[in-house]
């Protein structure tokens, strides 16, 4: 993670390397164990139905499962009510956003193939330039004066996505790894960040 000059963080593939590995191993680990209890529930079978131990096999299974995806689960970014700015439209968006960046982590960290992956970035980063205008129109309605430096860390942005993508393009899959690390570091961040700068402003203004 590395801090921006506004106080914002950017995350970068190599410096979470660590961290997908290890992802990447405990789900190579979890596919084992459950190919080998799928075996083993198998087998148990052989010996009857009325054989308890591949029903007590499958329990352990289902829990292991459910327990995987919590686990999963605490990694996708959740709304919370200190992100608002103050404006509902604004955090609907937010909250949209979020919501599309986890289905595009999800897409990408479940392997779900090359369409749906690219399905999903697609709508997020339509939404987000979608929001992005919003935003801008909203700040340029009501002459807020830190509009051109917001507007810059939306471009750039718009602009490390597109490099992300053009990798993407070339290498597939893999490059994925690069635009959801950058993503999930920097939405928050931004919302909660450089967004907040004008909530007193614009509220200021009536807007809420
Ligand atoms: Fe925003
Ligand atoms: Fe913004």
């Amino acid at each position: 993670m590395v801090l921006l000059r506004d106080g914002q963080t950017a995350y970068f593939p190599f410096l979470k390397l660590d961290f997908d590995m290890n992802k990447k191993f405990s789900t190579l680990m979890l596919a084992l164990i459950i190919g080998l209890m799928i075996v083993a529930i198998g087998m148990g079978f052989l010996f009857g139905p009325t054989n308890p131990i591949p029903w007590i096999l499958m329990g352990v299974l289902v829990v292991i499962v459910i327990i995987y995806n919590r686990r999963s689960g605490r990694d996708k970014l959740e709304w919370k009510d200190e992100y608002s700015v103050g404006i509902k439209d604004l955090d609907d968006d937010h909250k949209q956003l979020i919501i599309l960046l986890n289905r595009f982590l999800t897409a990408y960290e479940y392997h779900t193939g090359e369409a749906f992956e690219r399905g999903t970035l697609k709508e997020l980063l339509d939404y987000t330039r979608y929001h992005f205008d919003k935003e801008e129109k909203m700040m340029e309605d009501y002459d807020y004066p830190g509009l051109a430096e917001h507007r810059e860390q939306h471009e750039s942005m718009i602009a490390v996505v597109g490099q992300f993508q053009k990798d993407y393009e070339a290498r597939g899959h893999e490059a994925l790894q690069g635009v959801a690390n950058y993503l999930y570091g920097w939405l928050i961040s931004h919302i909660n960040g450089t967004d907040k700068l004008y909530m007193p402003f614009l509220t200021g203004k009536g807007l809420s």
